[in-house]
């Protein structure tokens, strides 16, 4: 006999509408050896049903006849609940269509009242809570083995979500890539037209000094422009291949932003702008590449001189705090709209140019300068209280210099 698990006697519950066959059960079990049974017994279908679903005795023997229902309706309709209740179908007379319908309504075994005696019924008893044993341990093994597929569905689910993204990320930067080679090809054929003009006129009014040195001027100012360009392009894909490094050597904060101011000062005054200089720190030394970090003040010059309506005006001031020297550049200008802030210094990014009406350029001066400074091992941030309300750029330089 198995034993139950917790070693306590096994409880069996006959469901049988006839009290007679109660009390023969009853016996038999009294000549089972060693008594390891607990016999209840409820007549009726609801009754058998209600125990079957709560599962309330470790076995049923169900009899095939309760009323005008039948034991294996009733073990049809309790398989949902308890699907692994271990059932005996009796009945009165053996019948191979009964046996068929108990063992496929889920019954461990089917026993004829007529020729039943305690060895055949113990025997039985045996095998269906052997059945159930095996039912609720595979049960448990299937539903271990479904969380561990859970589990290991959800991983796959992360892992193919973030396959999905770097796709989407790739086709973004592809197609961003596509975007910039659209508006590399714009801007280098863009100065070629007036330089082509200048040529002509050259050629035609080489007698008119005064006309001559205006195309002059126009194509040094459109081969200029084409300079700084490609030098730009140049100098972010030596950084991005990492083929680019800082001359550092102690430099006066006055003499980069003089370099950067007259730098920049053509494209202020074509913009009409007003330029302050209230640095209050330009004695300042640091330890920098003076070139590199005249040309990130420069890039933040130009821009301010380029998102600013004429008669506006641009600020430069300094300040020392803490071993680090700020610089800021404000503009009364465009302004930028709260939700570009994050993406201003990504490399060829250019705001909307309905929005603050960005003008030509690729998109690499700030990309450009926020590498720089960061070379310098100091920050670069933006800061705009949105459209038509200017911009502040603030360079932050660690002063560990002499
Ligand atoms: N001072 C500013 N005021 C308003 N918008 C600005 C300002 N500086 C930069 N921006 C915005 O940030 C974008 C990126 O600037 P960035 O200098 O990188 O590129 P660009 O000026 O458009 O082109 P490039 O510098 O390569 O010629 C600009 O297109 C512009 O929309
Ligand atoms: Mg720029």
């Amino acid at each position: 006999m198995i034993p139950r698990a917790d070693g306590a006697t096994i409880r069996v519950l006959l469901i049988d509408d006839d009290s007679d066959d109660y009390l023969i059960t009853k016996s038999l079990f009294a000549e089972m050896p060693g008594h390891p049974f607990e016999i209840d017994w409820v007549g009726g279908y609801d009754e058998g049903l209600d125990a079957i679903c709560r599962g309330s005795h470790d076995v049923y023997l169900l009899d095939y006849r309760l009323g005008i229902k039948d034991g294996i309706a009733l073990l049809t309709e309790a398989r949902g609940k308890n699907p692994s209740a271990a059932v005996i179908i009796l009945t009165g007379q053996g019948e191979y269509e009964i046996d068929r319908k108990a063992i496929a309504a889920g019954a461990s075994d089917y026993l004829e009242k007529s020729r039943l005696d305690s060895v055949l019924l113990e025997r039985s008893i045996r095998h269906a809570l052997l059945q159930k044993y095996y039912q609720t341990d595979l049960e448990a093994t299937v539903a271990a083995r479904t969380r561990e597929l859970e589990a290991a569905n959800a991983s796959l689910k992360i892992v193919v979500t973030a396959r999905e993204k770097g796709v989407a990320d790739l086709k973004e930067a592809d197609r961003r890539k596509d975007e910039f080679l659209a508006i590399l090809a714009h801007e280098l054929r863009n100065p070629l037209a007036p330089i082509r003009n200048a040529l002509t006129i050259i050629k035609l009014k080489h007698d008119a000094p005064k006309i001559v040195d205006r195309a002059i001027e126009m194509i040094d100012r459109q081969v200029v422009h084409m300079v700084r360009l490609i030098d730009d392009l140049t100098d972010i894909s030596r950084i991005t291949r990492n083929k680019f490094h800082l001359i550092r050597e102690p430099v006066r904060l006055s003499e980069v932003l003089a370099a950067a101011i007259e730098h920049s000062q053509p494209q202020i005054d074509r913009s009409e702008l007003g330029l302050v200089d209230r640095t209050a720190t330009g004695e300042m030394v640091l330890r920098a590449d003076r070139l590199r970090l005249a040309q990130v003040f420069s890039n933040l010059l130009n821009n301010a001189a380029k998102y600013t309506e004429p008669g506006g005006t641009v600020e430069i001031t300094s300040a020392v705090h803490d071993r680090v020297l700020s610089v800021s550049i404000r503009d009364t200008g465009v302004g930028i709209p709260a939700e570009q802030m994050p993406h201003l210094f990504e490399l060829f990014t250019q705001i909307d140019r309905t929005l603050n009406r960005s003008q030509n350029g690729l998109g690499i001066g700030l990309a450009l300068a926020l590498r720089l400074v960061t070379m310098h091992g100091g920050t670069l941030e933006a800061a705009s209280e949105g459209l038509g309300h200017g911009a502040t750029f603030t360079v932050r330089l660690p002063f560990d210099a002499e």
